[in-house]
């Protein structure tokens, strides 16, 4: 219950276009609220469709680990796992009760929810010279990413590419990625929300 069956002809890009359309609640000329598919009840239909073009996508990049970041980020890097048959990692944004040292840390300043939250990796699960890839559900400045990415690159990993699901092309998240040389996969971009009307960037 819950999980849309989407007509066969559309791809899972569309399939994502549509949710977005006719679900996503526009707050302000920001913030798109989907929790009706991603952000709070998800859509395993989707969620898999989202998982199968990520590793299509990222299928000749040598991926030998996904990581993303708590909470809504599992939802599709768990399926892109699936589908690229390597495992997951979370990064955490609250203390674990493993010791520091264990811990790769980072922080990442959240514009949207003005806070800064320190997040966290276990030493044990990146190695020097995995292939990782960054999946995450929104992409707004780019701050979740880029301590992501600076946690792949303190373990001596390699970045393999950023899968992003809802892209916010009106902030600056996308250029920076870019410009700090990380090869960027985003499903829905948003060229603006302005008069609470969702417009596409293509
Ligand atoms: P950034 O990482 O790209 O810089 O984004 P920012 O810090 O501004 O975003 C902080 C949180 O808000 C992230 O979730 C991000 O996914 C989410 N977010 C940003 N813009 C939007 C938006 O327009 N709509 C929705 N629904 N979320 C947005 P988080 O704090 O990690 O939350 P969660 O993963 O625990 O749900």
């Amino acid at each position: 219950m819950g999980a849309t069956t989407y007509a066969k002809e559309l791809s899972p890009i569309e399939s994502l276009k549509r949710k977005i359309v006719e679900e996503g609640i526009v707050l302000g000329d920001q913030v798109l609220k989907v929790d009706s598919f991603l952000n709070h009840r998800v859509d395993p239909v989707l969620m898999a469709e989202i998982g199968d073009t990520f590793a299509r996508l990222f299928a000749e990049s040598g991926v030998v680990k996904v990581l993303t970041i708590e909470s809504s980020g599992i939802a599709p890097a768990l399926m892109t796992a699936l589908r690229l048959n390597v495992p997951l990692i979370f990064a955490r944004k609250r203390k674990s009760l493993t010791l520091q040292s264990d811990l790769y840390t980072e922080k990442a300043y959240s514009f949207t929810k003005r806070e800064e939250n320190e997040i966290t990796v276990s030493k044990r699960f990146i190695k020097a010279g995995d292939r990782v890839l960054i999946v995450d559900d929104f992409l707004a400045n780019g701050q979740a990413a880029l301590a992501l990415a600076r946690i792949v690159e303190q373990a001596g990993a390699e970045v393999a590419g950023i899968g992003i699901v809802i892209e916010k092309s009106f902030q600056s998240g996308r250029q920076q990625l870019l410009e700090a040389g990380y090869r960027v996969e985003s499903l829905a971009r948003i060229a603006s929300l302005e008069d609470g009307t969702i417009r596409f960037a293509d």
